[in-house]
């Protein structure tokens, strides 16, 4: 039998915070209530990062499970790519940090910057890695510390988001299963819908914010909303035909967690019904790039996707970026 050089989801992991912020100590913050996030959003409650962790060590307990799970040791990793748009520091890297912390010696590491479509980027480079022989075993790790970089007085975003991390890993498997087709798009343009600076701050930067915080998420809900709701339908549509399949084909779509409205929305679109769009939003939040791999290892944990299960992961957000993978899962129960 020749060998496969398929890449596909061979380990998951994920961490989510012990602390919680609900909907009714927001209400002690901002002029919000439980019932208007609730309906504009489907948001309960979120998890919320202690303040003296750092977020490479959540990120670590994500990683160091995914590998587990994936019948590895941290030395078999040959790849570490990690994203996210709260990082402990911009150097070290967080994908470096993370490779210190586990004890991944043998590993490359980098960090790819999509915003909350950053586990899609991540898994399109990685999988070129593994069809082109270059790596074996490669980590992706998706984490973010939100509440870090959250105004908690514009009630127009902190009710979004919390933090978390999802990892995955990827190898070789069976063919007939892995990745099957992935869109990756950008969209600069229309970037400056949702930015959060770093060390550079123009006019309109410190306009959009209170108190001249500006190391904090800003965004035109409506804008992002509108983008969202249609770049999720289409792109998922595209993955689909890319492969042949149809809707019916699909065992779950696992958006990117961001607004059960867009959810909704794309649902119409696609003809396809909510209990087949996977979501957790309404105990996590928004938490950009970590929300997909948190969802796929509840999935798992579950034991809602089985071994030959198709799958579309689908993602948009900062930047602006998007993207959708379909996969054919290949993981044992
Ligand atoms: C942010 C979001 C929830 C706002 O919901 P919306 O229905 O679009 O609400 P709008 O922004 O139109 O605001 C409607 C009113 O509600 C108010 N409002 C906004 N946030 C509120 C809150 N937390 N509680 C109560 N009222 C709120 C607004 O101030 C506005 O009042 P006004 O008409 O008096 O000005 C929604 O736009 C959204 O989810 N956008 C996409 C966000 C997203 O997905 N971002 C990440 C992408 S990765």
């Amino acid at each position: 039998m020749t060998q496969s050089y398929k890449a596909g989801i061979i380990g998951v992991g994920s961490v989510l915070p012990e602390k919680r912020l609900t909907n009714s100590q927001l209400e002690c913050m901002v002029e919000t209530s439980d019932e208007w996030i609730i309906k504009r959003t489907g948001i309960k409650e979120r998890r919320i990062i202690d303040e003296t962790v750092p977020l490479y060590k959540m990120a670590a307990i994500a990683a160091t499970r995914a590998i587990e799970d994936a019948g590895l040791q941290p030395s078999d990793i040959d790849l570490i790519i990690a994203t996210t748009v709260t990082p402990d520091y911009i150097t070290p890297s967080l994908s470096c940090l993370v490779q210190k912390e586990i004890e991944a010696a043998n590993a490359v590491a980098f960090d790819v910057s999509a915003a909350c479509t950053g586990f899609i980027f991540a898994l399109q480079t990685a999988r070129q890695f593994i069809e082109n022989r270059t790596y074996k075993n490669i980590l992706i790790v998706s984490a973010e510390a939100l509440s870090r970089a959250t105004d908690y007085k514009d009630r127009k975003t902190c009710v979004l988001f919390g933090d978390g991390a999802g990892a995955a890993v990827l190898g070789t498997v069976e063919d007939g299963t892995g990745i099957e087709s992935t869109i990756i798009g950008s969209i600069g343009s229309k970037g400056d819908v949702l930015t959060l600076p770093f060390l550079y701050t123009n006019q309109a930067d410190i306009q959009n914010r209170n108190e001249g915080k500006t190391q904090v998420i800003w965004m035109d809900g409506s804008e992002v909303f509108t983008f969202a709701s249609r770049i999720m339908g289409k792109v998922c549509q595209n993955v689909a035909d890319n492969v042949g399949v149809t809707m019916d084909d699909i065992a779950y779509i696992v958006p990117h967690q961001a607004n059960m409205r867009i959810l909704q929305n794309a649902a119409k679109r696609l003809n396809i019904s909510m209990d087949r769009i996977y979501s957790n939003l309404e105990n996590t939040g928004n938490i950009s790039s970590a929300s997909i791999p948190v969802c796929i290892d509840e999935m798992h944990s579950k034991g809602l996707i089985k071994k030959g299960d198709k799958i579309i992961i689908v993602g948009f957000g900062g930047g602006l970026t998007y993207g959708a993978s379909l996969l054919t899962w290949s993981k044992d129960d």
